[in-house]
């Protein structure tokens, strides 16, 4: 979800009417899970980024920040950092599920609140020679 806004005058949205001093709660799921954009929207598909040669590609539907006047001003700062902290956990540790625990057993439904986090789950990480 995005942050709530109250509109500043009378809109008509997609041929909905929307009275000025509205609350209006945009989604972000709307478009993130948009079965018309993503392959595979409700799977951790990381191909959704990568091309025929393994090369990132950015996607327009890829909206976590928002868009707009009001899009998210950490973005660039919370990309560096996200960047930076999984890369540095993946060029050092090897992930994987507990022992006696398969890949597939893991459960990636998300709790869901104002943002949809990943549930907790235990996890091994083996430090790369
Ligand atoms: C993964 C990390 C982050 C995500 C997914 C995220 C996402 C968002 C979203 C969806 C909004 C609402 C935009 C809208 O109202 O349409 C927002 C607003 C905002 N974010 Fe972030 N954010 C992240 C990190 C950060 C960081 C690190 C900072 C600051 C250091 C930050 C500062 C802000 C500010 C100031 C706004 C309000 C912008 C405005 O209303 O004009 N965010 N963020």
């Amino acid at each position: 979800m995005a942050i709530p806004h109250k509109t500043s005058q009378d809109v008509t949205f997609q041929g909905y009417f929307i009275k000025e001093g509205t609350t209006v709660f945009p989604l972000l799921t709307y478009v993130l899970y948009d079965e018309s954009e993503w392959e595979s929207p409700h799977t951790f598909n990381p191909s959704h980024f990568l091309d025929m040669e393994g090369k990132f590609i950015k996607r327009d539907a890829f909206l976590p920040f928002s868009a707009g006047r009001r899009v998210c001003l950490g973005e660039s700062l919370a990309k560096m950092e996200l960047f930076l902290f999984f890369t540095s956990l993946m060029q050092r540790f090897q992930f994987t599920p507990p022992p006696g625990v398969s890949e597939d057993e893991l459960d990636l439904t998300p709790a869901v609140g104002f943002t949809i986090p990943p549930s907790p789950h235990e996890l091994c990480a083996v430090c790369r020679q």
